[in-house]
């Protein structure tokens, strides 16, 4: 599936890829994403597979409208009326998750909080609109290459196999600023298509920066990221008394304790899909350690070592 022209069959036929799983890319107003239902940890997963991303950075989940954004993560009142000055458009709001909302747990890799925007682009718009689901979309570029502005840059990274709602060149060639509220003051984690005097002004509040000296080298790592308080014992063959166990794959060692299987069937799309939950409900379960079973270090599974082995460090 090739480029093709963002008409409303074409639109209607991209929201039926996206309700079965698959991933499509589509131009907003700031660069091309790279689309897949945010409620689907499978399709997530698949989307950091195609990335070709090494390691799992938090996404942002493209919404219709505030509605629907509060359906998601809990706004507060600054947060509502930043977003209400602002939305649609460039500015992506990271915000507590609201429990039970439905939204992958491999979306926010794992964190407590959602990052969220309403984008300002027809396109984007008629998208959310006839697919009915919060998007997860990075910018659909392969990991290391710059973010898309034109479709043909999309289909350079990715090839015939995705479909490619083209629009045209984007509007804001440079990708949304990613804010977080702190108390009384706004955190600026990316600087982006809007100003931060812009945000200040609608705000009302000082936009603090991220000093050179703290800013990573990657812009996920702007993210502090979820880390099990359980300490991890990995590449383990074995698991003792007293542990939890996190299984890969059909042949696993005797035990009674707590377990969970990232995949019975040792798939890497489906583990992944399944990593931060997992992490998490182990880390809940009590023991001693965690021990986790090898994973494989080809496609998601150096992603999903990459995450195993900061959370058996940090
Ligand atoms: O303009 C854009 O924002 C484009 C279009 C497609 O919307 N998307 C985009 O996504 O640039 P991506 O995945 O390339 O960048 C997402 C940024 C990263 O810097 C990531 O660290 C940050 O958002 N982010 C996402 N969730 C976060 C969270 N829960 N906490 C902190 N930062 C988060
Ligand atoms: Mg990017």
């Amino acid at each position: 599936m090739p480029v093709v022209a963002a008409t409303p069959q074409n639109i209607a036929h991209a929201a039926r890829q996206l309700a079965a799983g698959r991933l499509v890319a589509f131009p907003t107003e700031t660069v091309y994403g790279l689309g897949a239902d945010a409620r689907s940890g499978e399709a997530v997963a698949r989307l950091f597979a195609a990335k070709g991303r090494p390691r799992f950075n938090p996404l942002i989940v493209h919404l219709e409208s505030l509605d629907a954004a509060e359906r998601y993560a809990q706004f507060d009142e600054p947060a509502r009326r930043i977003a209400g000055e602002l939305w649609p458009g460039p500015l992506t709001l990271v915000l507590p998750r609201r429990p039970g909302s439905g939204i992958s747990d491999l979306v926010s890799a794992g964190l407590d909080t959602l990052a969220v925007r309403v984008p300002d682009h027809p396109i984007a718009r008629a998208l959310l609109r006839a697919a009915q689901m919060p998007i997860a979309a990075p910018s659909a570029n392969r990991s290391g290459h710059v973010s898309p502005t034109r479709a043909e840059h999309v289909a350079q990274d990715f090839g015939e196999n995705l479909l490619i709602l083209d629009a045209g060149p984007t509007a804001h060639g440079l990708e949304s600023t990613v804010v977080q509220i702190a108390g009384a003051g706004v955190l600026m984690l990316r600087p982006g298509a809007i100003p931060a005097e812009v945000i200040a002004r609608v705000s009302g509040f000082p936009v603090e920066r991220h000093t050179e000296s703290d800013r990573p080298s990657s812009p996920g790592q702007l993210a502090r990221h979820y880390a099990p308080r359980t300490p991890l014992r990995l590449e383990a063959l074995d698991a003792r008394p007293g542990e939890a166990l996190l299984a890969f794959g059909p042949d696993l060692p005797a035990h009674d304790g707590p377990t969970l299987n990232l995949s019975p069937r040792g798939d890497l799309i489906e583990a992944a899909a399944n990593l931060f939950a997992a992490l998490r409900a182990l880390d809940a379960a009590g023991a001693r350690t965690i021990a986790v079973m090898p994973i494989p270090e080809h496609g998601l599974g150096e992603a999903i070592n990459d995450r195993l082995r900061r959370a058996a460090t940090e």
